[in-house]
This record gives C-alpha cells, sequence and structure tokens, in this order.
C-alpha cells in the first residue's frame, strides 16, 4: 500500500522592513464572499459568536489556538496567531480588538480573515487547517523611496523572506514556536529586519516550505 504523501502547513504572519512600523496597526480586512452569507440569529451566527468569543479568551493563555464549534452546516472553524514577540497582555489585547472588529466588519459573512501587525484571527465555514493556501495575503509599503544604492534590495527582500520562513519553521521547540527575528546588514549602510511567525498545522517537514524559494 502506498503511504500517503504529507506536507507540513503553515500560517505564517512574516514582515520585512527598513523602518518602524507601528505593530498595533490594522493591516488589513478580508471578508470572503465565495462561501455566501449567514443570516443574523442563526445556529452559525451563535457558533461564530461562541468561538470569537473563546479565542478573544483563550488569547491570554497562548500565542496560538484553534478551534471548531457546531455541526453540519453550522460548523465553524477558527484560529488567532500572535506574533512571539509580545507579551500575553498584548497579545490578549490585540486578538480582543481583531475578534470584535471582524465580527463588526463582516457582518453576515461566513468566512473572513483580518490582520494587525501583532496577530492575525480567521474564521470560515470551510476546515482551512491543514490546507495550503497562500492568499489573501497583504502588502503595506513604506512611503520612503527606496535608495539608489540599494539597487539588490527587492532581490534581498525575497531571498531574506524565502531564508526566514524556513528557518523559523525549524523552531518548533523553541519558547515561542516558529517565531524568529533577524536583522541582517547590507553594504554596511542599512539594516534589513524581518520578523515571522508561522504556525505548525500539521507536522511532517518542511518540504512545501522550501518548494517554495
Ligand atoms: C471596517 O470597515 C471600514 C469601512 O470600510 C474601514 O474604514 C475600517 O478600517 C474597517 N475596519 C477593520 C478593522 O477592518
Ligand atoms: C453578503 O452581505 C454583505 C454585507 O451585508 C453584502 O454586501 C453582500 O452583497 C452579501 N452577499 C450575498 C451573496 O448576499
Ligand atoms: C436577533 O436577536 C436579538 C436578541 O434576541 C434581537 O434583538 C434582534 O432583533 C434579532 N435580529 C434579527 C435580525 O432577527
Ligand atoms: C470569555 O470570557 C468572558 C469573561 O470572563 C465570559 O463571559 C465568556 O463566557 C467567555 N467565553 C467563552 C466562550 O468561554
Ligand atoms: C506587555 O507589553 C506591553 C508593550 O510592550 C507593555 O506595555 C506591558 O507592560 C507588558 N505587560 C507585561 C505584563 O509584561
Ligand atoms: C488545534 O489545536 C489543538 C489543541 O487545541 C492541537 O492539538 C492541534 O494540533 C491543532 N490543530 C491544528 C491543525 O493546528
Amino acid at each position: 500500500m502506498e503511504t500517503p504523501k504529507k506536507f507540513s502547513v503553515f500560517f505564517c504572519l512574516f514582515f520585512t522592513m527598513n523602518q518602524v512600523i507601528s505593530k498595533s496597526d490594522l493591516m488589513d480586512t478580508f471578508c470572503i464572499g465565495s462561501s455566501g452569507n449567514f443570516t443574523r440569529n442563526t445556529t452559525y451566527n451563535t457558533n461564530l459568536n461562541t468561538l470569537l468569543s473563546t479565542l478573544s479568551n483563550q488569547s491570554s493563555l497562548a500565542n496560538y489556538y484553534n478551534l471548531t464549534t457546531g455541526l453540519a452546516s453550522d460548523t465553524v472553524h477558527g484560529m488567532f496567531l500572535c506574533t512571539g514577540d509580545i507579551n500575553r497582555t498584548t497579545c490578549n489585547a490585540c486578538v480582543k480588538t481583531a475578534t470584535i472588529e471582524i465580527a463588526k466588519n463582516c457582518t453576515n459573512h461566513r468566512e473572513a480573515i483580518i490582520y494587525y501587525f501583532d496577530c492575525m484571527v480567521r474564521y470560515s465555514d470551510k476546515f482551512f487547517l491543514s490546507t495550503l493556501e497562500t492568499k489573501p495575503s497583504t502588502i503595506l509599503s513604506s512611503t520612503d523611496p527606496i535608495p539608489k544604492s540599494f539597487s539588490k534590495f527587492g532581490q534581498r527582500l525575497s531571498d531574506k523572506m524565502g531564508e526566514v520562513i524556513v528557518r523559523s519553521s525549524l523552531l518548533s521547540s523553541s519558547f515561542t514556536p516558529y517565531y524568529l527575528m533577524d536583522t541582517t546588514r547590507f553594504d554596511d549602510k542599512y539594516d534589513l529586519e524581518s520578523i515571522v511567525q508561522c504556525s505548525l498545522l500539521q507536522y511532517d517537514s518542511v518540504t512545501e516550505i522550501r518548494r517554495k524559494r
């Protein structure tokens, strides 16, 4: 019998920047319409509220949590992830805000994702915890122009992202699993600072991530 092929799947929050960004900022909200809307006061709505409340409460205890509530077509899957550089208080505050905002802004959507610099919250009527997805993603750019002397900046940015994601994926047993912060000095002129936080969704290997480099 053939051994089933396994993939490791990570959710990653990663930023690479050459300047300081206020970390409590909202990055993006995705209210996903493809699954259709739910009706207020239905079982799905109640399950979603319970799930968001649980995520909010759990964020004072850990930097990652997932759960599933409800049955059959009323099932809701959800998770939150905080970056490893913030304490429980900040994580809790971020997830609390995120769960309130996602419910408010994505009213009636059966699926949504909200990204802050400190955390992300996601829920869906479809099981997403072991599926590799590269979208939706979000990119924010500094309005500062990149100086001409940073000619290789684009390539370095992309190489660095690939490198730090692979390195963070190996940190399963560190104090804050899958968290990595890296500062690399280029040309003796500038520091490229990268922050990665992944959540391992199904353990196997990092093949899938390596292939993406
Ligand atoms: C909610 O939606 C409003 C209007 O589209 C937008 O201005 C605001 O930034 C959104 N907030 C979040 C948390 O997505
Ligand atoms: C779902 O609800 C949103 C917000 O109320 C609305 O803009 C959108 O048109 C609805 N979509 C469908 C398919 O009913
Ligand atoms: C939902 O239930 C609440 C409290 O039971 C009620 O106040 C509200 O009007 C209901 N909304 C709808 C759309 O039925
Ligand atoms: C979350 O905590 C609040 C305050 O302690 C509590 O009222 C609420 O029932 C909790 N939610 C869940 C789903 O346990
Ligand atoms: C958590 O971090 C925030 C922001 O850095 C800080 O203001 C706060 O004092 C910290 N709280 C604890 C309990 O360490
Ligand atoms: C979901 O959370 C449970 C602990 O509550 C954990 O054992 C499990 O590995 C998590 N699943 C995924 C897919 O992350």
